[in-house]
């Protein structure tokens, strides 16, 4: 095991702790807040920011849409620069929080932002970037990466920089009550997708991150099996925690990872829109089927322990299958209104990105992403 570990993010959680932020940004920095389509305006969230930065100059960027795209983001970035902006507040989910991050590092970029994107240059500098989560799932609060769609192209890509990490993020779980039930399933299956992704792979010894993991996905099935408990403060903070902790890199330091179901996900989002988890559970149980020899030892201990199976990895791939439907997220494809060019609209679009050999092992190719697409559908 080799790696480097360094998560800057200061997390304050807990009821109330929106205060903070009167602290944690210098009075002398004006702020521009960011947000999206108006949901914190209905549950009170903005007012609660309106009243921490009572004493700080600051103003507002809204309609950052789910699945942010650089049109939009690229509005604020002129705003940014005219206003000369010094620290960014991202409001809301992780379409919003990855807005900003590809904000911070674009309004001091001379060139076209999606360079980012496209792998052709690094960001070098950015400006200071705090959070106010709303909706726990995507682990971005307190991440370094970042998502972000080109809507001129049908595109959907990400990059990695230390330069996204916010300098805090607030994770206030009385601000989920007005989630629905579909972003609530939403979370929960994200959560466990990055779990999964950082986890089924090849064994190693490797026995924080297995046993973190773990930890992280038992919470998650104790939470599907008290579904009915979602709308109480108590599940909802632990699905705030958890699904921050899935997806802080964390558990996947120094061991050998999987994205393959993310990659292959974010095509079906680009093309026909479907929510980030909802694209995940079409996938991931159909590769976990495809991929079965290389993942074999990892699911079998999944199944020992986390859903308590011995010896049938095809029920511990039922098992999640079950999971993802109880919190009604489907598993297949075929739930959607999906058009007969779903398999070469994907296949192509990660081709046309180099994306051809992914996995662990870099052996899940693109017959094999036909043959999941194709089961995802029957
Ligand atoms: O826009 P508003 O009005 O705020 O409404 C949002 C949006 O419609 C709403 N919402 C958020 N908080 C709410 C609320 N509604 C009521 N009450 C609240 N408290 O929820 C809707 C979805 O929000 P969004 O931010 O899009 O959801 P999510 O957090 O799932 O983020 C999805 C995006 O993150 C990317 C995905 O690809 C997708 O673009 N991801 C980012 C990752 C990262 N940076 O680490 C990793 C993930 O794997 C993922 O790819
Ligand atoms: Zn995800």
């Amino acid at each position: 095991m080799t790696f480097s570990y360094h998560n800057p993010t200061a997390l304050q959680f807990g009821e109330g702790q929106i205060q903070s932020i009167t602290n944690l940004i210098d009075k002398d920095q004006k702020v521009l807040v960011v947000y999206g389509g108006g949901s914190i305006k209905k549950n009170g969230v903005y007012d609660q920011v309106v009243k921490a930065l009572e004493n700080h100059t600051w103003i507002e960027f809204s309609g950052v849409e789910v699945n942010p795209t650089i049109e939009t983001m690229d509005k604020a970035v002129k705003v940014v620069k005219e206003e000369k902006i010094d620290f960014v507040l991202a409001v809301g989910g992780g379409s919003v929080i990855d807005g900003c991050k590809y904000l911070v590092a674009a309004s001091l970029y001379d060139g076209d932002g999606w360079d980012f994107l496209d792998g052709s240059k690094e960001v070098e500098k950015a400006l200071p970037l705090g959070v106010i989560l709303t909706l726990p799932a995507t682990g971005s609060e307190s991440n370094n990466l970042t998502v972000l769609s080109r809507k001129s192209t049908d595109e959907k890509r990400m990059y990695f920089s230390d330069f996204s990490y916010p300098k805090f993020a607030v994770l206030d779980p009385s601000f989920m009550s007005t989630l629905n039930d579909r972003q609530l399933g939403n979370g929960l299956v994200d959560a466990f997708v990055h779990t999964s992704e950082q986890y089924l792979t090849y064994p190693i010894p490797a026995l924080v991150n297995d046993g973190y993991a773990e930890t992280l996905f038992r919470g998650l099935v104790t939470l599907a099996n008290t579904w009915e408990d979602r709308r109480t403060l108590v599940w909802q903070e632990n699905l705030m925690h958890i699904a921050n902790q899935a997806l802080n890199f964390q558990i996947g330091a120094g061991v050998p990872q999987d994205w393959s179901t993310h990659l292959v996900g974010h095509e079906l989002t680009a093309f026909y829109n479907l929510d980030h988890a909802r694209s995940l559970a079409v996938v991931q149980p159909h590769l976990l089927r495809i991929m079965m020899d290389d993942k074999k030892e990892k699911i079998a201990k999944m199944g020992e322990n986390v859903f308590g199976i011995k010896n049938d990895n095809e029920a511990v791939i039922v098992a999640i299958e079950t999971l993802y439907n109880k919190v009604g997220v489907p598993t297949k494809l075929s739930a959607y209104e999906i058009d007969d060019k779903v398999i070469s609209n994907v296949t192509n679009a990660l081709e046309a990105k180099g994306y051809t050999a992914l996995g662990e092992n870099a052996n899940i190719t693109l017959d094999k992403v036909t043959t999941i697409l194709t089961m995802s559908m029957k």
